[in-house]
């Protein structure tokens, strides 16, 4: 779609600008031709395309709310350290068979995927009956850590995913 909607003003510019350059004076600088109004079609046209590319190229990822790029990196801290995650979920969060589902997929067994609905399957744990290998997640991963460290590993798994 997007790519159609490009090409297909590139060939209005195109076009456009072909009649301003047949129409000119040979000699006209560019400043000059872009008096025509076919020559100025062309570079509204033109700057509508660059506007469409930056919009949606360029777009930084948004954070859920609430979390900064400090909370992923203490995350990352927690994952691998206090809250021993990467002991059933492996380094890179990409599971262990029987043990930890995969956390960089987008297939989620248990929540929606949102950064709520990580902190939710964090706090809890999942039973042995909910689990899909039968192998509970004990809550917090069995380990004390705290509401903040939840939220920041929360944070952290939730980039995994992304
Ligand atoms: C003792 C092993 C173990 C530890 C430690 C553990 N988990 Fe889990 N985790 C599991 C199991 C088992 C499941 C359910 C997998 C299934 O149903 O196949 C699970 C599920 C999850 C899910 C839901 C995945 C989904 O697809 O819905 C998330 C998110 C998660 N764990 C994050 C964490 C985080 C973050 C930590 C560290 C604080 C952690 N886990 C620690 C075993 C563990």
């Amino acid at each position: 779609m997007m790519v159609k909607k490009i090409q297909g003003l590139g060939l209005i510019a195109f076009v456009a600008f072909g009649l301003a350059a047949c129409g000119g004076d040979s000699s006209a600088d560019a400043d000059a031709m872009a008096e025509t109004p076919a020559a100025q079609a062309a570079v509204v046209a033109a700057d509508a395309v660059a506007d469409e590319m930056t919009e949606t190229d360029a777009m930084p990822q948004e954070l859920p709310e609430g979390v900064t790029e400090a909370m992923i990196e203490e995350g990352k801290g927690v994952y691998n350290g206090a809250g021993i995650c990467m002991s059933c979920h492996g380094p890179t969060g990409e599971g262990i068979p029987q043990l930890g589902a995969n956390l960089t997929d987008d297939e989620w067994l248990h929540i929606d995927g949102s950064y709520e609905s990580i902190i939710d399957n964090i706090m809890n744990g999942v039973t042995a009956q909910e689990s899909s290998s039968g192998v509970p997640m004990p809550a917090k991963g069995g380990t004390a850590i705290t509401d903040d460290q939840v939220k920041a590993v929360a944070a952290y798994v939730w980039t995994l995913s992304q």
